[in-house]
This record gives structure tokens, C-alpha cells and sequence, in this order.
């Protein structure tokens, strides 16, 4: 592949149909997902669960990119080929998540995302390292009086003032304000606090003068309250997410690549497949999964080697699967195949 600058970093990621492998989390994170199948979350256990993922089949054409913690970059394979080029080689890109979590705001339940300190540093330290591009999450709660426009502003600030940094260093930032899928409101709450977080996000970036061709979008879908008595179906979840993104994202953005956030796979893969089936936006609208392609490989793994088959091919399948749905050919008959 030939990618000569941010702008054709931020398309290759995105082209073709391809998504993106989330495996950036961070060691609490990765303890809690190890717990859900017994395994003990230790840095060679680590290790070998990601070298396994990223040396699957179906990474290869499918897989753009891949979001990668502090830990992992650098890490080696058992053969000692860095994980970096294991990536590389399947035709993905190495990317980063750099920011250092949560803060809460006063005594507040709302928090803002931290890690402007030092971060040029550790930009460039990642750029040598291969890192081609970077992410860094804002947090959004929907419940009582929340989300204020504080903490709205101060997350979205924050997101533009790291975006800028990351293109000063040769780098692509994906901006992820992820509002909650958790409580009980309605799928209007969470379209009028998605609305709210991306206008205020796209101000942001503009007044930092980020280049929005060379920036991925990392957002949410627009859902009921994961509690919520009454669940919106595919269609409107779908229609709802299409119309809050058209009000607020600039066409120049080459992608956008949703979390899953707690969806299950089948609904995340379901929701982006009708969004693409819509069609009439001008981005390319794909997948920067976590939880939602590594969720079958984790439980098929388990901790034991002998599994790494079964596994790799449970990611891949999960992987095709968003690569169907992200050019709007998916069926749920494909899931049988
Ligand atoms: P999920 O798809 O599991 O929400 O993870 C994506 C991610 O990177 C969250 O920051």
C-alpha cells in the first residue's frame, strides 16, 4: 500500500468496506473481560490473546487499523516479531489510544477525559514506534440534569485540543464522544445529547483549525437507554443515528467508524448494515468495534491454546460481518454461513 500523508492514512482506513479491530483496552478493562472466562489477566496472557487476534485470517482485508494500548505496542510476538508488524503485515494499520481516562468533574457523576500533559511527548514517541494514528475517548452520561454543558464543552475542548496535536505529529486522531448507552431514558434523550456533544465538537475542532480530511469520528449510535421499557428497533435507530450525524458532520470527513458501546454483535453489525442499506451521506460509515468483534473469539479462546483456531476464525467471521454491513450487503442469513 502506498499512503503518502494523514489525509490518505484517514481513507485507507475506511476504504473498502474495512473497520476498524478496537483492542486498546486498558489493563483494568482487559482483567474484566479475562474474569468473564477465567483467565488470569497477566502481560503474557495479554500478549498471547492479541497476537492470536491479530494474526487471524480474516484480519486481512477487512481490518484497517487497529487501536492498540500503551502496553501492546510494545510488545513482541512469542517469535519475537513485533506486534506492530504482525498488524502491518495483514494490511492494517497500527494506531493508539492516547488519552489517560477519566476524571470526575467536582463531585459531580460527570466526568472529563485527561491526558493533554505530556501528550506531545508521547506523541512522538509513538509516531516512531509506527503508530499512524491515535484515539482518545470523551464520556457522556445521559441521566438526571445530565449531560450539563460543562462537561459537554470541556470533553469536547479537550478532544479538539489533542486532535490538533496528534496532526502536528504526522498522525490521525480519531475523535470518540461516546454518550452512554446506560439508563433508562429514551432514544430522544439520546439523540438530543448526541446532537449537543457533535455540534459542540465540530465548533471545537474548527476553531483549533484540525484538518477534518484527515480526522475519523468515533461516535455512538443513537439508542434507547439500555434499561429503557421501550427499545427502539433496527430501522429507527438506524434513521435517528443517520439524521443526528447529517445535522452535525462536515462532508469532508472521510469516515466514521461507531463504537459498539454494550450492543450485542449481531445488533451492532444489524444497525450498521441498515444505516449503509439507507445510504445518501456523504462518509463512509463503518466499524471501530471492540466488545462487538472480540466478544465470540474471547469466549471461544478461553485461555487455551488449543482453542486459537476456533477463535481466530469467531473474529474473523465477526470482522466479514462488518465488512458486509459497512458496504450495506449484509443479511442475517450470513451469520449461519
Ligand atoms: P466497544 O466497541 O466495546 O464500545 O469499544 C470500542 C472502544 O474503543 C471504546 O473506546
Amino acid at each position: 500500500m502506498s499512503i503518502n500523508n494523514i489525509e490518505e492514512v484517514a481513507s485507507y482506513i475506511v476504504s473498502e468496506g474495512k473497520g476498524i479491530l478496537a483492542a486498546d483496552e486498558s489493563n483494568p478493562t482487559c482483567g474484566k473481560r479475562f474474569d468473564s472466562i477465567g483467565v488470569e489477566s497477566t502481560e503474557d496472557n495479554r500478549r498471547d490473546y492479541r497476537e492470536m487476534l491479530f494474526r487471524s485470517a480474516g484480519m486481512e482485508g477487512n481490518i484497517g487499523g487497529v487501536i492498540l494500548f500503551d502496553e501492546t505496542i510494545r510488545q513482541k510476538a512469542k517469535d519475537g516479531t513485533l506486534l506492530v508488524d504482525i498488524i502491518n503485515n495483514q494490511g492494517a494499520l497500527p494506531g493508539i489510544k492516547v488519552d489517560k481516562g477519566l476524571q470526575s468533574i467536582g463531585d459531580s457523576e460527570e466526568t472529563v477525559t485527561v491526558g493533554l500533559d505530556g501528550l506531545d511527548e508521547r506523541l512522538k514517541e509513538y509516531a516512531a514506534m509506527g503508530a499512524k494514528f491515535t484515539k482518545w475517548r470523551a464520556v457522556i452520561k445521559i441521566g438526571d440534569g445530565m449531560p450539563t454543558d460543562q462537561c459537554i464543552d470541556s470533553n469536547m475542548k479537550a478532544l479538539a485540543d489533542y486532535a490538533k496535536l496528534v496532526q502536528d505529529n504526522g498522525m490521525v486522531p480519531i475523535v470518540e464522544p461516546e454518550v452512554l448507552m446506560d439508563g433508562s431514558h429514551s432514544i430522544e434523550d439520546c439523540y438530543d445529547a448526541t446532537d449537543r456533544s457533535l455540534k459542540s465538537l465540530f465548533a471545537h475542532l474548527e476553531a483549533n483549525s484540525v484538518n477534518i480530511r484527515a480526522t475519523l469520528l468515533k461516535p455512538n449510535m443513537v439508542l434507547s437507554g439500555s434499561t429503557s421499557t421501550t427499545q427502539a428497533n433496527i430501522q429507527e435507530v438506524a434513521q435517528r443515528t443517520l439524521d443526528c450525524l447529517k445535522a452535525n458532520v462536515p462532508s469532508e470527513l472521510p469516515g466514521i467508524t461507531f463504537l459498539s458501546g454494550g450492543q450485542s454483535d449481531i445488533d451492532a453489525t444489524a444497525h450498521l448494515d441498515a444505516m449503509n442499506k439507507i445510504g445518501g451521506f456523504p462518509w463512509k460509515l463503518s466499524f471501530s468495534y471492540g466488545r462487538a468483534l472480540q466478544a465470540p473469539a474471547l469466549k471461544a479462546w478461553g485461555g487455551k491454546p488449543e482453542n486459537a483456531f476456533i477463535s481466530q476464525d469467531a473474529l474473523s467471521h465477526r470482522a466479514k460481518m462488518n465488512k458486509f454491513a459497512s458496504l450495506g450487503e449484509w443479511d442475517d442469513g450470513m451469520e449461519e454461513d
